[in-house]
């Protein structure tokens, strides 16, 4: 049985999750359930970023002790994923003794290797990107992406030689086109290689929290040299030799176009230095603003999943999200657009056409009906899987659409309630095709509408099929 390892960034737990951390959230999830139904062993990690100084500064903000607020936010990330149905596998935090185990003996691994160095960092330094500045990514002395001025830092900091792997970096990513993706992200990461990769400071000798410097604890290690571990050390690196290799390289890595830096040039030079073998594939998709605004919290706008998750349904916010912004662009999200879809793609496509069948089918053919097997099923299938398995989840969600538009077409064309009066071996072969068509629906969005798929599991996959509980009601008038 073949394994699909995916993962999603960890997440900063300097604040709640939203629905832009949602989105890669949600993708990860519908992954790996597509995987796990294939017969994969699939296994998805999620989790929290907790070394960071966004931490320290969001702990010291509300008074509390840095520890315990960490432990209070990881706990809410999880819930949130939880109570909106995400099945990971496993929820990775980089306070943990595994994780430290792991980032310690790759930090040795890389020393060994000669490849970590001792020198002076003289430079600017944003927490918010928790990274290292140019003057040329300053606007009036800011950071373009957080409006904040960015630290002077001049310290003596060991140093990881990443330019050393610059050409066989190009080479790899050359040699293997699907290495990152989408392309066009691509494009900017080897360019990014070939005019600005240099070797990077690891370590801070300022800073208090982190992971210390093996032999060196007045030093703490950089938080993303730290961080990216976490793909490693949540399957065994440093703690269980034969899970990791079971696991490891990952299939995928998805993350935001924001961090595609740190996992296509400074994550896979780590691993050439610690000698492992390079994730699959990163795939980078693009960042939403909400009814055209930037998500953040001082606009207030930063939703929380499951606030909407209960005006409308768990798996409204996965339908939106994935049919409304083709995965890899850029792209809005509109409470208005999401309403359309909701009534007319979800409640009236979808959630009328099963409410109607299931009724018919009760009551015109007791609950029983030969559902033949259809003409494209097969190819319909085939196609689905490929658009998911290429991330295209729009077009996946688009052709699954057009099975559901053939059935409601059929009820327009065939109006089993005159059959009814007139033709009793019609009605039950049309009902016989609506039946199909709905199984093939059901097994189809199995992945992307979990809650739905099972409510018409229940209805339309029993001996006898009785009436499905609402999908997805009408919504109330504000
Ligand atoms: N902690 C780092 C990642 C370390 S991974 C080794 C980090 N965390 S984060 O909390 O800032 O989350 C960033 C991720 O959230 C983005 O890469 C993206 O996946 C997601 N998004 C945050 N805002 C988003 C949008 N507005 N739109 C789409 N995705 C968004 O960076």
């Amino acid at each position: 049985m073949s394994k699909f390892y995916v993962t999603t960034p960890i997440y900063y737990v300097n604040g709640k999750p939203h629905i832009g951390h949602a989105y890669t959230t949600i993708a990860a999830d519908v992954l790996k359930r597509h995987y796990l139904n294939k017969g994969n062993e699939a296994f998805f990690l999620t989790g929290t970023d907790e070394n960071s100084q966004k931490n320290v500064e969001a702990a010291e903000k509300v008074g509390q002790d840095v520890q315990a607020y960490i432990d209070g936010m990881a706990q809410t990330w999880k819930d949130t994923w939880n109570d909106f149905g995400v099945e990971y596998d496993d929820f990775i935090r980089t306070t943990e003794d595994r994780h430290k185990k792991g980032v310690l003996k790759f930090w040795e691994a890389v020393n060994a290797n000669g490849d970590i160095y001792k020198g002076k960092y003289v430079g600017l330094y944003c927490i918010g990107c928790e990274s290292y500045k140019t003057e040329s990514e300053l606007e009036d002395g800011k950071c373009i992406l957080h409006n904040r001025e960015p630290e002077k830092i001049e310290e003596e900091n060991y140093f990881f030689a990443a330019s050393k792997y610059r050409d066989q970096l190009l080479a790899h990513i050359e040699a293997n086109p699907d290495f990152i993706q989408p392309e066009s992200r691509r494009n900017e990461v080897v360019n990014y290689i070939k005019d600005h990769f240099e070797d990077i400071s690891i370590s801070r000798s300022s800073l208090k929290w982190g992971i210390e410097v093996p032999n060196d604890p007045g030093n703490v290690i950089y938080v993303w040299f730290d961080a990216l571990l976490n793909y490693m050390t949540a399957v065994g690196y440093g703690w269980d030799d034969e899970k990791f290799d079971k696991y490891w390289p990952a299939d995928l890595h998805l993350v935001g176009k924001d961090i595609i830096k740190f996992h296509c040039a400074l994550w896979p030079a780590m691993l050439l230095a610690a000698k492992l073998p390079l994730p699959k594939q990163v795939f980078a998709h693009g960042f939403f603003t909400i009814d055209g605004q930037k998500i953040s919290k001082s606009l207030g706008n930063a939703i929380d999943p499951n606030e909407l998750a209960q005006k409308y349904s768990k798996d409204t916010l996965r339908y939106f999200l994935l049919r409304e912004i083709p995965f890899g662009g850029d792209g809005d999200f509109s409470f208005d657009r999401l309403e359309q879809r909701y009534t007319s793609e979800l409640a009236n496509d979808l959630g009328n056409l099963a409410s109607r069948v299931s009724n018919m089918v009760a009551k015109y053919a007791e609950g029983k009906v030969e559902a033949p097997s259809l003409e494209h099923e097969q190819e319909i299938t085939l196609e689905v899987t490929a658009h998911t398995e290429k991330l295209e989840f729009d077009k996946a969600l688009a052709r699954i659409w057009q099975v559901v538009n053939d059935a409601n077409k059929l009820v327009d064309s065939e109006k089993p309630w005159e059959l009814a009066k007139t033709d009793q071996d019609r009605l039950v072969q049309v009902l016989g095709t609506l039946v199909a068509q709905i199984r093939l629906v059901t097994s189809l969005l199995k992945p992307y509408l979990p809650e739905a798929a099972e409510k018409l599991d229940k209805a339309f996959n029993a001996d006898t099929i009785s009436k499905v509980e609402p999908l997805f009601p009408r919504l109330e008038q504000e």
